[in-house]
């Protein structure tokens, strides 16, 4: 997963730069994740919203956006920047810490912790050993967006590779990629195989021999982390990109793989947005179900969550809890 959001091209730009910039310090520096959730909320709203807004009023009116966003708003609109802001950029703690959490493996708990060591520079960080190596040397590669067109080939080869493999492989490349985002912070692929289920043994032989595959053709070049879910990097050998600059760029590559039964569950979680996930669970909530990566399970009278359902594709889920199907492209809340 990547911890770059794709930036907001769109006629407020402005507006949902700075909310989602106040999304991460809520996130990473207070670890207020309902501060997070709401500015986040307000920000996929306002880059929805088809005008220019040109009131914190205006704004105020749309679903997500309250008082204090709305003032926000008025604020940017009218001196062009935000006291907040400004406060928090020029703020020893904030800035390191927020940085910090930029790095692969250093999540908002660590990188206070790392901070009140007096770690606060990726200088700082070279000592740390429990960094993954490969994290830290691709650290700047990591941070630049990966095009549409580089994302498309990479699923061609991907898919090639996994079908040569053995054709009985499902794979899917999720995330933003597959909502149609024009950029994407990484790759996020979910593989399955008819002979790996939730009651079966555990397969790891068919997540490592589809890594072998692809390191052996030279397209992953490290891992960051091995298991049953993995973390890699890939040097672009084999893959034909329009800049040349951007030939050799290193791109992170998470590859999970997932038992048949709960696939669609985990494709559905892992093409999001976040934002339509959390509103997908509170809707299956108020029709009595529980949903998550793995299962959709109904709520018995008892409270309890009963045994999971079959699924067998994203829409039965959607079936299940009585909500119209939404491709996903439409899923960005
Ligand atoms: P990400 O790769 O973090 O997000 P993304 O692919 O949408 O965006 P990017 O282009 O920056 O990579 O995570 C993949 C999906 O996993 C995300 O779309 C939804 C789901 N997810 C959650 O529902 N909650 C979370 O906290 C995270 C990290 C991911
Ligand atoms: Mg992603």
């Amino acid at each position: 997963m990547s911890k770059r959001k794709a930036p907001q091209e769109t006629l407020n730009e402005g507006i949902t730069d700075f909310l989602i910039e106040l999304a991460n310090y809520e996130k990473n520096v207070n670890r207020a994740i309902h501060k997070y959730n709401a500015y986040r909320k307000a920000a996929a709203v306002i880059g929805k919203y088809p005008q220019k807004i040109k009131s914190g009023t205006e704004a105020k009116k749309l679903d997500g956006v309250g008082a204090k966003i709305a003032e926000k708003i008025d604020e940017f609109l009218t001196t062009g920047k935000l006291r907040k802001l400004e406060k928090i950029r020029n703020d020893d703690t904030s800035s390191s810490i927020n940085f910090l959490t930029r790095v692969t493996g250093i999540g908002p708990a660590a990188a206070r912790k790392f901070f009140e060591e007096g770690v606060k520079t990726l200088e700082g960080l070279h000592i740390l050993t429990f960094v993954h190596p490969a994290g830290r040397r691709y650290f700047e590669e990591f941070e630049k967006r990966i095009p549409r067109t580089e994302m498309q080939q990479m699923e061609t080869l991907i898919l090639r590779e996994l079908k040569e493999l053995d054709p009985e492989y499902i794979g899917t490349i999720c995330g933003s990629y597959r909502r149609g985002a024009e950029s994407s912070g990484d790759i996020d692929i979910l593989l399955t195989h008819p002979l790996f289920t939730s009651q079966s043994e555990k397969q790891p032989k068919l997540l490592h021999s589809v890594v072998e595959c692809l390191e052996s053709s030279g397209f992953v070049t490290d891992t960051l982390s091995k298991g049953d879910t993995k973390f890699m990097v890939r040097k672009c050998r084999g893959v034909v990109v329009k800049d040349e600059k951007e030939a050799h760029l290193h791109r992170r590559i998470d590859i999970r793989l997932i038992p048949k039964d709960q696939y669609y569950c985990g494709v559905l979680y892992f093409t999001g947005s976040d934002i339509f996930n959390k509103n997908m669970r509170t809707h299956a909530l108020e029709k009595g179900f529980t949903l998550n990566e793995y299962t959709i399970r109904p709520i018995g009278v008892t409270g309890m969550p009963g045994e999971p359902l079959l699924v067998d594709s994203e829409k039965d889920i959607f079936e299940y809890i009585q909500w119209k199907y939404r491709e996903p492209k439409d899923r960005s809340e």
